[in-house]
């Protein structure tokens, strides 16, 4: 059944108030609510004045309007619904429904993470917890009563301020929240259990103080402050940046081991997933502390952009989620460095939205329909759609952003609103016009541009004449010209910059005039990755060196060193095909390697951002650029590279080496991690000469090291390698954390994405491993997803054997937790890039899962789609 945008009709009736009791039990939780009713004054003609209300996997208990029970001929239930006939224009419900959170294996609405109840209601949650009309246009204020045993459930949390709490008999007690701030009941949370406490507190621009509380289980209290700092940096920076203040007298943070995705900002109650929140030295990866800033940071702006202002409906989803991610990426910019960030943001913006608008599930930033709504939380609509507020803000420049967010929250605080909202209000407030703008919301695809450059040198002018197009998606044949901003810089030889400039690019085909050109330049097109666009033109090597080493845009330096990696990589695979020898493919690559010396031993330049440029396009982003893309060659052909820069670089790679060695006390700040990072990129390329001496470094860098980050990087060099040092460090990893179930999910990980050519076996084998269960997605995610995600080499083998695995596990994990089963399965959608024989053994798994009995909606959407010729 497919949803479509075009069908939106306003509710009939709105829910004014809700009022909740929860008497909670792990087997039986009994809810009763009470809603209130009001005919929509908006509402279609016609109507009618039928109520239907969403609910499933629950027991109907009872059901009064107004105060009398109505008889079971007085309304209709099924398994997706309630209906009844509206009294009058106005009226009181109450229902009791029980429910069974422990088995939820789902993890949507009421279920139990270890031995906290807590719920996740996005998208459409709510429905699984009582009936009710659940979209996001129907908002409430919500009082919530929940009751529980005083030992088993101390905390007791659910949206707003608590009102009271008081101890009933039995052994059990009572607390009282109230939400003041009308809400969709997608933010409606609860949490309830025996939690630790960890608190702070943030005094607000006009002086109010906000306790902040981050609950976990007992034992990880030491764990928090990092999540903590940075939730009140976030706060600090929504005020200066935004102007945004938090609205009420506290903000709770609950930590959960068992989460379908990172985390959820229902309101003044986030939830998260462990990961996102517990870090220690020892225990987090520097990448692990820069994850946790950024998702606190976009769960709390969420506050603003989400709760305070939503969407009218789940078309609209990028409304919030691309406003937010493009928050969250500003704030880690002005927290860290702005081009590492830059280039880590657009790394993942390829990584994993290029490959999904240029496959079966392509689709718009805003989409036109959908069977399963889960299945939208996309790159697209996150990534991309944060892409599409970037170009908004570069057009309008950060004054007329501003000007148009201050207009936007004016005009719709409390209010459920579309994207094109959003888009006027960018408009109204700068007078100007985006219809073509609008565009990027609807139209799917990634567009690719071309650009060719004419110097005159008697006139002193330079002619750059650009053309875009963008290739048909499924069921979007006939694509338009976009609006885009393209940052360019024109360079003299002498590396001084001749013009920096921002075009607005608007035509197919458009031509740009510079005067006063004095020197033939070398162009630094699309800098700062201004528009979410790929760029067909590939500038000499010479030129790509130039820009490597002389770029005033640093963004474009990182990319100009990729650029001249993926064409000497693309080739060779090409070639290897042929000779079957990657060094032989590969040739002469000592003018990049000397390219890469230069940046390498640039003292000026930020060491991560140093780290960044060493390292090469990865297999998956190869790939993309072939057809078909040969799995085993592109492995090949990467490792080759990698040893070829190593020997080459090898005195500088042994200096950096010593040279960021640190004394000082692990700290996860930028620069800390900048000198980290550059020496791990050191320690990988020396242990990718293949010698030996350098593998004894990493084993011994593994057992002296004082942080985790460091014990990654070594136990990442071991991992690939046929050496008893990797036999020695896994299985002290093992031992060291086997209690800590958000770090043994790094040793699964680890193994999964081995190169080494028994994974897929090692991998079958720890399923087995006590750690290990399919009923927990960090789990699931760790070791069977990172199989398929990030070991293409794996996955890949020739005789399907990676293929039918996977395909087993999903149909496994299907009858648990469709939602993330639905996630996993895009690998398998991916067989048109590859050659006949993997192409038809995917499909042919793909098949499978379809002929699956009680395949779920959520992975029969994917499978459906991906199969489709
Ligand atoms: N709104 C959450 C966030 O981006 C994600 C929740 C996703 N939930 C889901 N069921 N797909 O912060
Ligand atoms: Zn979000």
């Amino acid at each position: 059944q497919v949803i479509r945008r075009e069908d939106y009709t306003a509710p009939a009736f709105l829910i004014e108030t809700v009022e909740l009791v929860f008497d909670l039990d792990r087997e039986a939780t009994t809810v009763t609510s009470r809603l209130s009713f009001k005919a929509n004054p908006d509402r279609a003609t016609g109507a009618g004045d039928q109520v239907v209300l969403d609910g499933e996997d629950m027991k109907l208990l009872s059901v009064a309007i107004d105060g009398t029970a109505l008889a079971a001929s007085d309304y209709q239930v099924d398994a997706t619904s309630l209906k009844f006939n509206a009294p009058s224009d106005q009226f009181v419900v109450e229902i009791q429904t029980r429910i069974s959170p422990v088995n939820n294996t789902r993890l949507e609405g009421l279920y139990v993470s270890q031995s906290a109840y807590c719920t996740q209601c996005e998208a459409e949650g709510f429905r699984r917890i009582t009936y009710f009309q659940d979209r996001p246009d129907v908002m409430a204020t919500y009082r919530v009563t929940i009751n529980a045993p005083r030992d088993s459930c101390p905390v007791l949390l659910s949206n707003g301020n608590l009102v009271s709490s008081t101890d009933l008999d039995d052994g059990r007690h009572q607390a009282v929240w109230d939400d003041p701030f009308p809400k969709p009941c997608y933010l409606f949370a609860l949490v309830a259990g025996d939690l630790a406490c960890v608190e702070d507190s943030f005094n607000t621009m006009t002086g109010r103080d906000v306790a902040l509380r981050i609950f976990v289980e007992h034992g990880n209290e030491d764990s928090c402050d990092y999540a903590m700092d940075s939730l009140k940096r976030a706060m600090k920076w929504d005020e200066d940046v935004y102007g945004l203040e938090y609205d009420l007298d506290l903000f709770n943070i609950v930590a959960v081991s068992d989460f379908n995705m990172g985390a959820m900002e229902n309101k003044s109650l986030n939830v998260f997933n462990a990961k996102y929140i517990l870090a220690k030295s020892d225990t987090a990866t520097d990448t692990d502390f820069e994850l946790i800033e950024s998702i606190v940071a976009h769960e709390y702006f969420h506050n603003w952009s989400g709760n305070r202002v939503t969407c009218r409906d789940w078309f609209q989803l990028s409304l919030k989620e691309g406003l937010t991610v493009f928050r969250d990426q500003e704030f880690s910019s002005d927290e860290r460095s702005r081009p590492v960030q830059r280039i880590k943001d657009v790394q993942r913006l390829r990584a994993g939205q290029f490959p999904e608008d240029g496959g079966p599930l392509a689709h718009p930033v805003r989409p036109d329909s959908y069977m399963e709504i889960n299945n939208f939380y996309t790159a697209t609509v996150y990534q991309k759609g944060a892409e599409v507020i970037r170009m908004m803000h570069t057009l309008l420049g950060t004054k007329g952003y501003r000007k148009g967010i201050d207009l936007y929250f004016e005009r719709h605080d409390g209010q459920a609103v579309t994207c094109d909202d959003f888009v006027r209000a960018m408009e109204d407030a700068n007078g100007v016009n985006f219809d073509q703008f609008r565009l990027w919301y609807s139209q799917s695809g990634t567009p690719n541009l071309v650009w060719n450059g004419e110097y005159d040198a008697k006139q002193q002018t330079y002619r750059l004449t650009i053309e875009q197009k963008t290739e048909p998606t499924p069921g979007q044949v006939i694509k338009s010209d976009l609006q885009m901003p393209i940052k360019i810089g024109l360079l003299g030889r002498d590396g001084d910059e001749l013009l920096a400039q921002t075009i607005d690019l608007t035509l197919g085909k458009q031509e740009f005039l510079f005067e006063d050109i004095a020197q033939e330049p070398v162009v630094s097109f699309n800098r700062d990755f201004s528009a979410p666009v790929n760029v067909g033109t590939t500038p000499s090597h010479d030129d790509l060196a130039f820009l490597m080493g002389n770029d005033t845009d640093a963004f474009n330096r990182w990319e100009a060193g990729q650029k001249y990696a993926s064409d000497l990589l693309i080739n060779a695979v090409k070639a290897f095909g042929q000779s079957g020898n990657a060094d032989e493919a590969l040739g002469d690559v000592d003018a990049f390697c000397n390219a890469l010396r230069a940046t390498l031993t640039n003292d000026d330049l930020d060491k991560a951002f140093r780290a960044q440029a060493m390292i090469l396009p990865g297999e998956a982003m190869l790939s993309e650029q072939l057809q078909p893309a040969d799995p085993e060659a592109i492995y090949q052909v990467r490792q080759a590279m990698r040893r070829k820069i190593g020997l080459s670089l090898q005195d500088e790679f042994e200096a950096a080496y010593r040279n960021n060695a640190s004394n000082d006390a692990y700290s996860p700040d930028a620069t800390s991690a900048g000198q980290r990072a550059l020496r791990s990129v050191a320690l990988s390329y020396l242990a990718a000469t293949g010698e030996s001496v350098f593998v004894d470094l990493a084993l011994e860098q593994y057992r002296t090291a004082d942080n985790m980050t460091d014990r990654m990087t070594a136990l990442m060099v071991l991992n690939d390698q046929d050496h008893p040092g990797r036999d020695e460090a896994l299985a002290d990893f093992e031992s060291r954390f086997a209690s800590n179930t958000v770090v043994i999910d790094k040793w699964f990980s680890l193994q999964a994405m081995s190169s080494r050519t028994d994974t897929l076996a090692q991998v079958k084998k720890l399923m087995d491993h006590p750690a290990f269960t399919m009923r927990n997605p960090n789990k699931v995610r760790a070791l069977v997803g990172a199989f398929a995600m990030a070991n293409q080499r794996n996955f890949h083998v020739a005789d399907g054997s990676g293929y039918r695995f996977y395909a087993d596990r999903l149909m496994e994990l299907d009858d648990l937790n469709p939602q993330v089963a639905a996630r996993l399965a895009a690998p398998l959608g991916k067989w048109r890039k590859f050659d006949e024989g993997r192409a038809a053994k995917m499909k042919a798994e793909l098949n499978r899962i379809l002929a699956k009995e009680n395949l779920s909606r959520d992975l029969y959407e994917i499978a459906s789609k991906s199969v489709a010729e």
